[in-house]
């Protein structure tokens, strides 16, 4: 049993020359996405990177007509509505990206025989307990961007056998915002900094995932995986790591996440057992500290 998701005895492709196909990336704007094409052609394959600008994933016939023009033979489907807290007050938009165009392009592979990943999120946990999730763990989301991540893990899974669910977390990359920039940007006028100390998860650099995702591609073997940095700490812990490795001055003052309210309730524990890329073979990602301490060198 592999969580929601009952994968059928191991549907595995033999390795092959992915210089030979071509491999359509959504969100190629996004952070991770950005860093997946880049990944794809320092190995040579003709990798296609859509955007917003390409088609939009809320048009269901854009997305049909897209993949039939592309004609790609592997799909990395990393676009997706990423405003946690907005998504509260915009369900149907959020259900619209994260669900039904999901389902689309999943249903695209499924009858054209092509393999897909899907990138999905912790969230789709309700973060109770101090154990790592590990696939066989029955997701429980505590939020909208969290119950619509897992409506396209489900929507993929029904249409498309070809599938890898990968759920990472707390994702930082060069393209995009995210919490290690706020963290800088806020270390140049702030003294003091109240950062939530009762969520943990592990940070995930978009260039470690990215390699990952690519050896996927390289040798895919269907079923959910579970990939993060190696490690885990809270917000507040990699707000000090981030502060200590740029010799900011900033210090911070651990708070609980009560004391900052947001719209959409967050997992307490986000850790997620990473044990089913070694049976599958994968190599794991670094260990979070070295991947900040690389982004960092890369900013500069
Ligand atoms: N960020 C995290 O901490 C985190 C944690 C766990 C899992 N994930 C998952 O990891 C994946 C990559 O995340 P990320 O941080 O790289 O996301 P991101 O930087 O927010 O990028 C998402 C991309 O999707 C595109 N997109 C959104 N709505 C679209 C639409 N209607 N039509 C076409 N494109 C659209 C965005 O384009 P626009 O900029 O034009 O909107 C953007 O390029 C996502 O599936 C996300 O759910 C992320």
């Amino acid at each position: 049993m592999n969580g929601v998701c009952d994968f059928p005895a191991q549907i595995v492709s033999p390795e092959r020359n992915i210089k030979s196909m071509t491999v359509l990336v959504t969100g190629a704007q996004g952070q991770l996405g950005f860093d997946v094409c880049k990944e794809l052609r320092r190995r040579s394959v003709n990798c296609v990177g859509v955007d917003r600008e390409d088609f939009d994933l809320a048009d269901s016939s854009a997305i049909r007509q897209a993949l039939r023009t592309i004609k790609p033979d592997f799909v990395v489907h990393c676009a997706a509505y990423t405003a946690v807290d907005r998504a509260e007050d915009e369900p149907q938009i959020a259900k619209q990206i994260n669900t039904i165009a999901t389902q689309e392009i999943a249903a695209h592979c499924g009858e054209n025989n092509i393999w897909m990943i899907y990138i999905s999120t912790d969230y789709v946990f309700d973060g109770g307990g101090n154990a790592p999730w590990t696939v066989e763990d029955i997701p429980n989301p505590l939020s909208v961007y969290g119950v619509t991540k897992l409506g396209g893990e489900l929507g993929a899974y029904a249409a498309c056998k070809k599938l890898m669910i990968v759920r990472t977390s707390w994702v930082f990359g060069q393209n995009g915002s995210n919490f290690v920039k706020t963290m800088l940007r806020l270390s140049k006028s702030r003294p003091t900094l109240n950062v939530v100390c009762d969520q943990i998860g592990a940070p995930t650099y978009t260039v470690d995932l990215a390699r990952l995702l690519c050896d996927m591609i390289e040798k895919p073997v269907a079923g959910i995986y579970h990939a993060a940095n190696e490690g885990a700490c809270s917000w507040a812990d990699f707000a000090k790591e981030i502060f200590a490795q740029t010799n900011a001055q900033t210090l911070v003052n651990p708070i609980p996440s009560s004391a900052y309210p947001q719209k959409a309730v967050r997992p307490k524990n986000s850790r997620l057992s990473l044990v089913g890329l070694d049976r599958a073979g994968y190599q794991r990602l670094p260990h979070w500290r070295d991947a900040l301490r690389l982004f960092l060198r890369e900013m500069e």
